[in-house]
């Protein structure tokens, strides 16, 4: 029986995952792994754990900063999470997610702020939402030596326009154009397209379509890989939870226990108790008590 390699040794001896360690992975038919993190620590457990790569969402807004939708979420916000998960992760690819109006004004601001999540975030690459609207931004970025990762399907950037949070592709129209964008992106140089809500079969067949690997949420088995959301595979998030969500864990529920457990424990003195206290010499003690008033 082979002994088990522990945890640290493991993450010590992994390669750094790259684009081209993407690329390969789908041409030898294996399965890439990526989910989000936001802080240092998450960084460091979701790396250590061999995971691919990990995107800085811009779900920071919802599921860490407690906002209503992706919208108000700033490059700042960005960049400061991002360097949070850059100091914890070592091995994984790092994506760093595009904000809401960081990249939809000019093909100019979006390649200076890409810049930025390499420069001064710690990011490998960066994603942005949107299909042909975006060709002249990805070209503009991927030329400037940043990789890009598209994000075709349910965008939630642009749920208003959406109608809100809802599947995409549904019709054999939509399931088209969807078709094109993902191939309009292939062109304009994207390393790898995050495909979000769309039909198993129209995600089967753009990632069978594209030489690039398709990444999946809510997109079923045939893409070339899968992105969860960390916090709602822990149970972290309270709000609700998508239906293509597989939850791992209950971490909302144990926080809870944790925490509730902590408050009776002081409310009872059991805590602290003798082991997570100092003491003084009795001497010193002494000397003490017969230098006081
Ligand atoms: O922001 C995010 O977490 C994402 C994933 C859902 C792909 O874009």
């Amino acid at each position: 029986m082979s002994t088990p390699v522990p945890v640290s040794a493991r993450a010590i001896t992994r390669k750094k995952v790259t684009t081209l360690t993407f690329r390969q992975k789908k041409e030898r038919g294996e399965p890439i792994t990526m989910l989000t993190a936001y802080d240092y620590p998450t960084a460091l457990a979701v790396d250590n754990a061999g995971v691919d790569s990990i995107l800085v969402g811009d779900s920071l807004a919802m599921v860490v900063l407690g906002y209503e939708n992706t919208l108000s979420v700033t490059m700042e916000d960005m960049l400061h999470h991002s360097r949070a998960v850059s100091r914890g992760a070592k091995s994984a690819l790092l994506i760093g997610d595009m904000p809401f109006m960081s990249y939809q004004v000019s093909v100019e601001e979006a390649t200076r702020n890409a810049g930025r999540f390499l420069q001064q975030g710690g990011m490998d690459a960066v994603k942005l939402e949107g299909g042909r609207e975006r060709a002249d931004a990805v070209r503009s970025i991927t030329n400037a030596g940043i990789p890009v990762m598209g994000h075709l399907g349910l965008t939630p950037q642009s749920i208003n326009q959406l109608g809100g949070f809802r599947a995409q592709g549904k019709t054999a129209v939509a399931a088209k154009r969807l078709v094109e964008d993902a191939l309009i992106l292939e062109e304009a140089g994207a390393f790898s397209i995050v495909l979000e809500s769309v039909p198993v079969r129209l995600a089967e067949l753009i990632s069978k379509k594209l030489s690039i690997p398709t990444i999946g949420i809510g997109a079923g088995v045939g893409c070339d890989g899968q992105v969860l959301v960390t916090h709602d595979l822990l149970g972290l998030f309270d709000r609700f939870t998508p239906k293509f969500v597989k939850k791992y864990a209950n971490f909302h529920d144990s926080m809870h226990k944790a925490f509730t457990d902590y408050i009776d424990d002081v409310e009872t003195r059991r805590f602290p108790a003798q082991e997570h206290t100092v003491d003084m010499e009795d001497k010193e003690w002494a000397t003490l008590l017969n230098n006081l008033d």
